[in-house]
């Protein structure tokens, strides 16, 4: 299964919380929208997926195989809710897909990266700067390479880069 992670980062760096005051740049969202369409499917966290809900429904959403990580979410209508990124995989591998499109947040993305879940990185770069916040990493002391594959100009001050890393 390849494992694709897509974050927004700000131009110093943070993995970009997203706020009624600070929405995602549409460019950004709209290439989320594409890539989840492509993959059929998309890993969320449990609070992002609060706040995808929170903007009701999408129908950019309404056929792909959304999948809801939470260690103690009762089900939920419409989705897939599993309790660990493993299980999460198994899940979509059940469901014939070769490919998985990780959205975050923050806490899942890291819990991936940290089991040596992820094979490719979708990050898109804004013109924006944020305080102290969030960042996706590696556990202390973790040092990967990766290879930039490609980079592209979204439009609205977005330039997205896709990194391989190897597992
Ligand atoms: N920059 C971006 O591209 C981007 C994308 C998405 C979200 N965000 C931002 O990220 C922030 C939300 O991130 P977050 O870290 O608070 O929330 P999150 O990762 O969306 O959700 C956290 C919850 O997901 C579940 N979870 C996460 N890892 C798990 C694991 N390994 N095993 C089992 N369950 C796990 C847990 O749910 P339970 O508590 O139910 O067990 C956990 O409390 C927001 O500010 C949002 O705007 C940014």
């Amino acid at each position: 299964m390849k494992v694709t992670l897509w974050a927004t980062l700000s131009a110093n760096g943070n993995y970009s919380r997203s706020t009624p005051e600070n929405p995602p740049r549409p460019q950004a969202f709209q290439d989320f929208e594409r890539h989840a369409r492509v993959a059929g499917n998309f890993i969320v966290g449990r609070s992002t997926f609060e706040g995808f809900a929170a903007r009701g429904p999408n129908p950019a959403f309404a056929s792909l195989d959304i999948v809801v990580v939470s260690t103690n979410s009762p089900a939920i209508e419409g989705v897939h809710v599993v309790s660990s990124p493993s299980e999460a995989l198994e899940l979509l591998e059940q469901r014939g897909y070769t490919s998985a499109l990780l959205s975050g947040g923050e806490k899942l993305h890291n819990a991936f990266l940290a089991q040596g879940l992820v094979d490719e990185l979708v990050l898109n770069h804004t013109p924006v700067i944020e305080g102290a916040g969030l960042n996706i990493h590696l556990p202390a002391g973790k040092h990967q390479v990766g290879e930039l594959l490609e980079m592209i100009d979204l439009g609205g001050g977005v330039v997205q880069t896709r990194y391989s890393i190897k597992r």
